[in-house]
């Protein structure tokens, strides 16, 4: 519905453009704003061309291209999909987006409308990053899927096709799209900290090689590691103390109700605090975050 109420369509429903947004002046402000100035030209010629296509309801809009755009260069994508093509201004967005070594498979079971927008996106020279496949999507995903090389290769899948199969595509592509998993930067080694940081400390390799030391383990040894992370952290690296308020102990009169642990590491938590007070090879701050952190930036 039009904010000003006349029955007139707005101009981005004219060329088949879609909001959920309740105002079209409010969408209209965003693409005239933020959207059309900075449209690459290459995707503009394609936004128009598309515009007098009897089906340009089915073009992705403007600011979802500007949307899809960023992130895939947010997120350093270089290995794409693309289900559902028409004449292709997803797809443009995504070949600019990509580095030139990047690669998009591009699935539609209608290549004329592809051919309309071809020419552009060749012209923009972004060509040689799509591999277009005609055809139906789920008999050439079943076949990825049942061939392990293609598991969890994709940096990012876009699926704009046949809403009745979104359920089908799903149960695909997440085996044929990258895991997000954090695992493989953990090297855990089980054991006491200490012996294992004298090793790193008398193999001078490790001095200076860490940007950031997080240690929230046994209080009573805290100001031992500070000996020996001080060497290993690099200068204008961080090492981050945790529980440095320990439970707001610090502070209390000797007659307090405190319980066992609490007060057995009380003395360890005041004195590494009274030590990176006067520590001058680095710089402090005591953050009053959670249970206490204090933050040393290492300047010598
Ligand atoms: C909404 S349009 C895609 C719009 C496109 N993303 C753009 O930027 O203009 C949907 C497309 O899905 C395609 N399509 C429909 N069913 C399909 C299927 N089973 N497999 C592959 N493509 C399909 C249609 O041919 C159509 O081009």
């Amino acid at each position: 519905m039009a904010a000003t109420g006349d029955a007139q369509p707005a101009k981005h429903q004219e060329v088949g453009h879609k909001s959920l947004l309740q105002s079209d002046a409010l969408y209209q402000y965003i693409l005239e704003t933020s959207v059309y100035p900075r449209e690459p030209e290459s995707m503009k010629e394609l936004r128009e061309v598309t515009a007098k296509h009897p089906w340009n309801l089915m073009t992705t809009s403007a600011d979802e291209g500007q949307f899809l755009n960023l992130l895939l260069k947010l997120i350093n994508a270089k290995n794409t999909m693309e289900i559902g093509v028409y004449t292709g201004y997803s797809l443009l967005s995504t070949a600019l987006a990509l580095p030139e070594d990047g690669k998009i498979l591009a699935l539609d079971i209608n290549r004329e409308n592809y051919e309309i927008g071809l020419p552009i996106i060749e012209k923009a020279g972004v060509a040689h990053k799509i591999d277009f496949r005609e055809g139906p999507a789920l008999p050439l995903l079943d076949q990825m899927v049942d061939d392990v090389t293609f598991h969890g290769s994709f940096d990012f899948i876009f699926v704009d096709a046949d809403k009745d199969n979104y359920l089908n595509y799903h149960k695909r592509l997440i085996d044929l799209v990258k895991i997000a998993g954090v695992a493989h930067k953990i090297d855990f080694r089980e054991g006491p900290a200490l012996p294992l940081l004298d090793q790193m400390v008398d193999d001078v390799t490790f001095h200076g090689s860490f940007d950031f030391i997080f240690v929230d383990a046994d209080k009573d040894n805290y100001l031992n590691y500070h000996k020996r992370l001080i060497d290993l952290v690099k200068i204008g690296g961080v090492i981050g103390y945790d529980n440095t308020l320990w439970n707001g102990s610090l502070v209390a009169p000797p007659d307090a109700p405190l319980r066992k642990y609490v007060r057995y590491y009380r003395d360890f938590v005041l004195e590494l605090n009274k030590a990176l007070a006067a520590d001058s090879r680095v710089e402090i701050c005591q953050l009053p975050v959670g249970d206490g952190i204090t933050l040393c930036r290492r300047i010598s």
